[in-house]
């Protein structure tokens, strides 16, 4: 079965890149992950090595510098797409069309709500009732790509940790299916995946 190639970007702790790389250890997931690209050092750097994925750490503070290094790395892989996983570093409108439909991006709202930073706290300050999570493609504007993937749940608790874990429990479900989804239809072009799915897991309801 042939697999497209594909580079996890990440910053933070990698739960979602953890959930990449598990679910493709599954002969039927249509993706290789080939390179993982930190640009600091961080859990998710760590995490990536002790998988042993070639793992780049480029910290060029010039966002020029490093997306030259970047892209040099991504074709010398030849890389199919691109996941950011909690990456923090906006990419430029140059970097991001030239890579135009290859970058999905998982952003802790449920957009076009709350792009940008610090999304748990705004849903707790401002009272909302319903969080969630979206994956889409990366575009020349923050976080405002076609959508994907969502789910969303009813916010029960002011707790911020136990939000951000909520959340990322499910992204570590959402993201895969939603790589493993967008892989099939818009890279390898095979419309019986392209349907539409609503799934329920607890209360959570998800639609990819
Ligand atoms: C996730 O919540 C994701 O939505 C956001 O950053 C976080 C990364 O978490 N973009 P992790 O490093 O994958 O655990």
């Amino acid at each position: 079965m042939s697999k497209a190639n594909l580079s996890v970007f990440a910053s933070g702790i990698g739960s979602n890149l953890l959930a990449i790389h598990n679910a493709s250890k599954d002969k039927y997931f249509p993706g290789k992950l080939q390179l993982v690209i930190c640009n600091k050092i961080c859990p998710a750097y760590e995490l990536a090595k002790s998988l042993n994925y070639e793992t780049k750490l480029i910290s060029d503070l010039n966002i020029e510098k490093f997306e030259v290094i970047v892209h040099q790395e991504l074709t010398k892989k030849k890389i199919d797409l691109i996941c950011l996983a909690g990456f923090m570093r906006v990419l430029s409108p140059k970097f991001v069309s030239k890579w135009k439909n290859k970058i999905l991006n998982i952003h802790p709202s449920i957009l076009p709500l709350f792009p940008g930073l610090n999304t748990h706290k705004k849903i707790l300050l401002n009272g909302i009732k319903i969080h969630g999570s979206t994956v889409h493609l990366v575009n020349e504007k923050l976080d405002s790509g076609k959508i994907l993937g969502q789910f969303a749940f009813a916010v029960k608790s002011n707790d911020i940790d136990f939000l951000i874990d909520n959340i990322k429990k499910y992204e570590n479900l959402l993201y895969p299916e939603v790589i493993k989804k967008y892989i099939w239809t818009f890279l390898f072009k095979e419309d019986k995946f392209l349907k539409y799915k609503r799934i329920q897991i607890d209360d959570v309801v998800f639609s990819y």
